[in-house]
């Protein structure tokens, strides 16, 4: 039996794990869908002749946390099972011209982790679909989302018949040397970045406080306070709240983004940066380099505190109408040609946690 787990803010990897299960059952063979955000009690027995298939969106050049979790908490394989592993990545066209989107170490890292398992990895690939990063840009038109789902279907659909006769597919190995270079990326947005993007979300009046946003996410990192969604730092920033929100209330709020930071450079500045120059670089080859790198992150890790420590000031804040107009009328998702993302519904494997 195929088991094809998938993790999916928007739609796509979930898409993708439905076309898998769709080709096994094409052939005859048992395959079902489960949803790494809610696995049920047998997920995880691992049975001699099952085949693994884990789909999830690539993150910041990587799997978010919840799907590595999953993957680091894998049983050992119990007859070295073969394992496939798709990363949706976020593509987008422009006047005709597709761009793809990079896996970073997505692949990589989870390749590992089930090869030291005692798994076969028999299947990597990539897909690009739409990009849901809507906090970035705004979503794609119907016409551009059709199109690059077109393209993804036939690759998976060729992908699984490779698989299905019995041969391998590693085509995300092409892309190492890309991968690897952009991997310091990857550690970056993991350790840091991720957490940046997590603040940067609030609802506008619209909110009638449904709790939709709440009983939706995938990792619970959305609480009502004050009548209000508030984000924790759990937010993967996977753009469900924001593209499912039947009121469009959810914003990412720019304004507040670039204003806290902005700030914060100003403050680095005008009386930090004066005080560091005291602080002697010791005389030793790459030092200067070892000094700009330890000075960056530390200056990353102190504008992540700050801005949580702002977000709990904007957050009770948003009640006054003034302050609300203030962050939604400076957040680019407030405007109606910023369009929202959602996956198209596409063919039906057998899902099972849903
Ligand atoms: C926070 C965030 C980070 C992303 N980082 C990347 C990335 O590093 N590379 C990439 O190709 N796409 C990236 N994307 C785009 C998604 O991986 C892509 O749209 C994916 O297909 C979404 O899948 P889903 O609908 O199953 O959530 C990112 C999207 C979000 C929301």
């Amino acid at each position: 039996m195929l088991k094809m787990f998938y993790f999916s803010g928007t739609g796509n990897a979930r898409n993708v794990a439905q076309w898998m299960a769709a080709a096994w059952q094409s052939r005859g063979r048992e395959a079902e869908t489960i949803d790494i955000a809610n696995p049920g009690p047998d997920a995880m027995r691992i049975g001699p002749d099952d085949e693994i298939g884990i789909a999830s969106p690539t993150h910041g050049f990587n799997f978010p946390p919840i799907t590595l979790r999953f993957i680091f908490g894998f049983p050992r394989a119990a007859n070295s099972n073969r394992v496939y592993i798709l990363n949706t990545r976020g593509s987008v066209r422009l006047f005709g011209l597709r761009i793809p989107g990079l896996s970073g170490v997505a692949q990589l890292l989870a390749a590992f982790a089930f090869l030291l398992k005692g798994y076969r990895v028999s299947g990597m690939r990539p897909v690009d679909l739409p990009s849901n990063w809507i906090a970035l840009h705004p979503g794609l038109c119907d016409a551009n989302i059709r199109a690059i789902y077109e393209r993804g279907e036939s690759k998976i659909r060729r992908f699984a018949g490779r698989l299905l006769d019995g041969g391998r597919d590693l085509r995300a190995l092409w892309d190492l040397p890309q991968d690897l270079l952009i991997a310091p990326l990857a550690l970056g947005y993991y350790f840091i970045g991720r957490f940046f993007f997590a603040k940067s979300f609030i609802s506008s009046n619209a909110c009638d406080a449904c709790g939709a946003c709440v009983k939706q996410c995938p990792v619970q990192a959305i609480k009502l306070v004050h009548g209000r969604p508030f984000w924790s730092y759990r937010c993967e920033s996977c753009m469900r709240c924001v593209n499912l929100c039947p009121k469009r209330a959810i914003q990412t709020a720019h304004g507040f983004v670039v204003a806290v930071s902005v700030l914060f450079a100003a403050f680095m500045t005008a009386v930090a940066y004066p005080a560091l120059q005291s602080i002697p670089v010791p005389d030793w080859p790459g030092a200067e380099w070892a000094a700009v790198a330890v000075r960056f992150t530390i200056e990353s890790i102190v504008l992540v505190l700050v801005l949580f420590l702002s977000y709990r000031i904007l957050h009770p804040g948003l009640r006054f109408r003034i302050i609300e107009r203030l962050a939604v009328l400076t957040s680019l998702t407030h405007f109606g040609f910023w369009r929202r993302y959602r996956a198209p519904k596409r063919e039906e494997g057998r899902e099972k946690s849903d």
